[in-house]
């Protein structure tokens, strides 16, 4: 029996595990946190549609495209597009996608660090104590106020991130993975159930469900764009470094597709669960980054079982946000190790260190430093804006354009049919053609129209 298991764990341990990996760093505060708060600015319904389009014509090919230049390579993003090509300038694209991993994880670990306290306030009640939304969001914004709390949780998950990452990414994690997701899963459902019957939830599901073209925009569909790429976490190279990960036997195409919609569905459930209890409450879907922790509690409080799911649902929310920060500190660390030839744990311990410290105004940003405004935005804005807004789109674009122009199709196409894996007609020439064109110009049309006035 243990024979046997140990055998199937060896076998499915690569192929499993990678997809679990990579959806892991896919899954995570972009879909639970982000997406929700961002539909609601932008108009909701439409705001989807457009979403979907992106993650359909846009993040799906760039997806295998990074996987198979990471396979291929077996590096980190600079290594990968420096062997391919060496000592030119597509190393550059590398460069922006491990400062962006860097910038990611700095604002991202105030948010994880949010997450961590939620899960202590909820296991002491403190977050279930509040009638209505108003009050349960007041009271998440004077604890994200907080300096001393706020660096204190930030400091631990990035702590947590760094233990993990200076054991390696493989073992627990991936096992680790393969029972809290599934679990996410089922407690999201279980909440969608709860917000769907709340008086006045049809609204919401209005709200989400109806597109309302009036509010689309170039500045829209930009942000559409930015969140594809920060939700299937493209752009970057962190899917570069992890298909490094990769056994020459397995499939790229039905990986890519694996991730694609676990992250997509996982997103599309949340704003199930938000929107209906939003729109109940009375409250308006334009809350912004503080939307889950006000609109979630109150519903908590409200149902039978409610500081257990509480306390579960922000124990699931912190390990998705472990299993993506831990993906964007393994790029950077990946970088230092293979280019640099540092030791693992001075790379992890010195990568680990800097971005927290780079962390720390980001995490001040809605206390002490709230009115330091550079352009209408606080530094947290400005550094997720940056990243996700710039980085990660113009780096999905010069990967496509590299995987489609300078590498070749022809090179990519081998590399994802090794080993008798099949990618033929009509799936490789409509993804031939989409990375070639289709990916280059729309990221393209869209900046350049954000540029214009
Ligand atoms: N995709 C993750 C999320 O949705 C965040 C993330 C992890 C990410 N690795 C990334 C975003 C790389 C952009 C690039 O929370």
């Amino acid at each position: 029996m243990k024979t046997e298991n140990n055998n199937q764990r060896g076998f499915w341990g690569s192929r499993l595990g990678f997809i679990l990996a990579a959806s892991g760093s896919a899954v995570g505060l972009g879909n639970i946190w982000k997406f929700p708060y961002i539909v609601g600015q932008n108009g909701g319904g439409a705001f989807v549609l457009i979403y979907l389009a992106c993650i359909l014509v846009i993040g799906t090919p760039i997806m295998l495209a990074e996987f198979t230049l990471g396979r291929k390579t077996q590096l980190n993003p600079v290594g990968a597009f420096d062997q391919i090509r060496p000592k030119s300038a597509w190393v550059g694209i590398g460069y922006m996608g491990v400062l962006a991993g860097f910038f990611i994880l700095s604002f991202y670990g105030v948010v994880g660090g949010w997450t961590f306290a939620y899960v202590v306030k909820a296991l002491t009640g403190a977050v279930l104590a509040f009638p209505s939304p108003k009050e349960a969001g007041a009271f998440f914004e004077i604890f994200i106020g907080n300096t001393g709390e706020v660096i204190f949780y930030h400091a631990l998950f990035m702590g947590t991130c760094i233990a993990i990452v200076l054991r390696g990414v493989h073992g627990g994690i991936e096992k680790a993975c393969n029972v809290l997701m599934p679990t996410l899963v089922i407690i999201l459902f279980l909440l969608m159930f709860r917000s769907l019957t709340l008086d006045g939830a049809m609204q919401g599901v209005a709200f989400y469900l109806t597109p309302d073209f009036s509010k689309i925009s170039a500045n829209v569909v930009l942000i559409a764009l930015g969140q594809a790429f920060f939700s299937l976490s493209l752009g970057m190279g962190c899917m570069i470094t992890y298909g490094g990960y990769l056994s020459q036997k397995e499939n790229l195409t039905s990986s890519t597709i694996y991730v694609v919609m676990f992250d997509t569905l996982i997103a599309l459930l949340v704003g199930m669960v938000i929107f209906p209890a939003v729109f109940a409450m009375g409250l308006e879907p334009t809350e912004g980054p503080g939307l889950v922790f006000s609109v979630l509690p109150t519903v908590f409080a409200g149902m039978p079982l409610g500081q257990g799911v509480a306390v579960i649902f922000f124990i699931l929310l912190a390990i998705a946000a472990i299993t993506s920060g831990i993906s964007l500190l393994e790029v950077v660390v990946a970088y230092f190790i293979d280019q640099l030839g540092w030791e693992r744990k001075r790379a992890v311990l010195i990568v680990g260190g800097a971005i927290f410290a780079f962390g720390v105004p980001s995490g001040l940003s809605f206390g002490i430093l709230a009115d330091v405004k550079l352009l209408g935005m606080n530094f947290f804005e400005h550094v997720d804006n940056l990243a996700s807004n710039y980085f990660l789109p113009l780096g999905g674009m010069f990967t496509a354009i590299f995987v489609g122009w300078v590498w070749g199709t022809q090179n990519a196409h081998q590399e994802i049919e090794k080993h008798e894996n099949k990618f033929g007609f009509p799936w490789a020439q409509c993804w031939e053609f989409l990375i070639r064109y289709v990916t280059p110009v729309a990221v393209g049309i869209v900046f350049v129209a954000k540029i214009l006035p």
